[in-house]
């Protein structure tokens, strides 16, 4: 893994713009297939990519991109799936075609169902290029709370009381939070073949120490990504504040930067 450790939230929406930019250069000619989150983390970086396309001419045209994940019984429509808060926030801003940005279906009666054509359709696509993540304070990603298989595909789960809770300020009570969700899995999303998480904030500091130092389990999902050969982690000190061997990954990080070691090893 790649860990930069940020002084605050700009800096860190810089750093993962970049990971967006390089990938988009490298992968365009074939389509880029960019892998979404929500929640609030990767807002700053979405609002960089929206300024380095309006300022920079940063181009998303023939990108294609998969959301991650969709409450259960939202139709797209509604104030707080998935589905709008992306456009809202992100694709709406940039020049990509809004019928190319996909999400499961969060109203469909057959809920099983969507799920396992929902991650068909990621794999038709040829998989994702660049996956950006947020974590839950229970070191979730996506929404593969606590006990996810480290093998699991799209499907439908059981939110935990603490994501309801955490996930209950963006509702008008929180009774209205949905209970389940669509997620793609873990194995899921481990297939993207580049990957970058970021987080911020004290109350992430115990998820990303145990992402990046933690023994991989499924007590903390977000461990699996121990197994993938390019994760970049963008945290600020606060969410970096319980890392054993920061200093070891600030030292690396200039190492990096000096061109004499290489990233992902
Ligand atoms: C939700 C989403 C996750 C996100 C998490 C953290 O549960 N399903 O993808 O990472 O919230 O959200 P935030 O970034 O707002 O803390």
């Amino acid at each position: 893994m790649e860990i930069h450790i940020v002084t605050d939230a700009a800096e860190g929406a810089q750093a993962v713009a970049d990971v967006f930019a390089r990938t988009l250069q490298e992968t365009a000619e074939a389509g880029t297939v960019l892998g979404l989150a929500t929640g609030s983390s990767p807002v700053p970086a979405y609002t960089e990519l929206i300024r380095r396309h309006r300022e920079e001419g940063l181009s998303f045209a023939g990108a294609r991109a998969f959301l991650l994940d969709e409450y259960v019984g939202l139709s797209a429509g509604h104030e707080q799936s998935y589905h709008r808060f992306i456009r809202e926030n992100f694709t709406a801003h940039v020049d990509i075609d809004d019928a190319a940005v996909l999400s499961p279906d969060g109203s469909t009666a057959d809920p099983a169902a969507e799920a396992a054509a929902y991650d068909r359709r990621i794999s038709e696509a040829g998989g994702v290029d660049l996956q950006i993540l947020g974590i839950g304070s229970n070191g979730h990603i996506a929404f593969n709370e606590p006990s996810s298989s480290l093998a699991s595909r799209t499907r439908v789960v059981g939110l935990t009381r603490r994501t309801i809770a955490d996930n209950a300020r963006f509702f008008e009570n929180p009774e209205d939070v949905p209970v389940r969700a669509l997620s793609q899995g873990l194995g899921t999303i481990r297939e993207a073949r580049r990957i970058v998480l970021t987080a911020t904030g004290e109350g992430k500091a115990e998820a990303v120490a145990q992402l990046v130092e933690g023994p991989i389990s499924a007590r903390w999902p977000a461990t699996s990504l121990q197994l993938h050969p390019e994760v970049t982690v963008v945290v600020d000190e606060a969410a970096a504040s319980r890392l054993e061997l920061a200093d070891y990954y600030r030292h690396t990080r200039r190492l990096e930067q000096a061109g004499s070691v290489t990233p992902h090893s």
